[in-house]
C-alpha cells in the first residue's frame, strides 16, 4: 500500500468508492478542482497496481482549519489499517501547515466512522439537523491538531 496525492487517473476509482461507501454521486470534475486548492490535503492509498483503495479529501475553507469533506476505504480493504494510515498522514499535513483544528461531518447512524474518529480524539461539537439530503441528522466533529 502506498500513500500519494490525487491523480486525474484516480477517476473513476474514487467516484466508485464514494458511490458505494458514501452513497453520493458527484461530477468527476469536482475531485480535480478540489485537489488544486490544497493538493497535500487530498491523500490516496493505492494498491501495488496504483489502483486507489481509499482516500481522504481535506479542504481549507476557514483560516487555520482543515475540514474533511470525504473519507472512505473500499469495503474489501477495511479493517486493515488503511483508514488509520490516511488519517495519521492527514494530521501530519495539518501540523505542517500549522492548522489549529480539523473538523468533519458524519451521519448520526454511522457508528463505525464515529468510533474511528473518537479513537483519533475527535469529539462531537454540534448536531446538524437534517444535514443530509435524505433528511438524516449529522454530527459535526472536531479535534485540535496538536
Ligand atoms: N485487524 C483487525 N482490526 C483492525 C486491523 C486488523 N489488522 N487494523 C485495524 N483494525 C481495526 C481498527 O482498530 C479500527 O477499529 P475501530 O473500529 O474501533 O476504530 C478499525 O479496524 C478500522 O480501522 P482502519 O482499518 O484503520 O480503518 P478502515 O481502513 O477500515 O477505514 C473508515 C475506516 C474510513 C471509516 C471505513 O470504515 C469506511 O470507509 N467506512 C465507510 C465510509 C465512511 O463511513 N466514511 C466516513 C464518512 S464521514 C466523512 O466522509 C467526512
Amino acid at each position: 500500500m502506498t500513500l500519494r496525492g490525487f491523480r486525474p487517473t484516480d477517476v473513476p476509482f474514487i467516484p466508485a468508492i464514494v458511490a458505494d461507501a458514501l452513497r453520493e454521486h458527484y461530477d468527476p470534475s469536482l475531485y480535480q478542482s478540489l485537489s488544486t486548492e490544497w493538493p497535500d490535503g487530498f491523500l490516496v492509498a493505492a494498491d501495488p497496481y496504483e489502483v486507489p483503495v481509499g482516500f481522504l479529501l481535506g479542504v481549507n475553507q476557514v483560516e487555520r482549519e482543515a475540514r474533511i469533506l470525504m473519507f472512505a476505504v473500499d469495503r474489501n480493504h477495511r479493517r486493515m489499517g488503511v483508514g488509520t494510515l490516511l488519517m495519521s498522514a492527514f494530521l501530519d499535513r495539518c501540523r505542517a501547515r500549522a492548522y489549529r483544528r480539523t473538523t468533519l461531518e458524519v451521519r448520526v447512524s454511522n457508528a463505525t466512522a464515529i468510533r474511528f474518529y473518537a479513537r483519533f480524539q475527535y469529539s462531537v461539537i454540534d448536531l446538524l439537523r437534517s444535514y443530509y439530503s435524505d433528511g438524516e441528522n449529522g454530527y459535526q466533529m472536531a479535534r485540535d491538531v496538536g
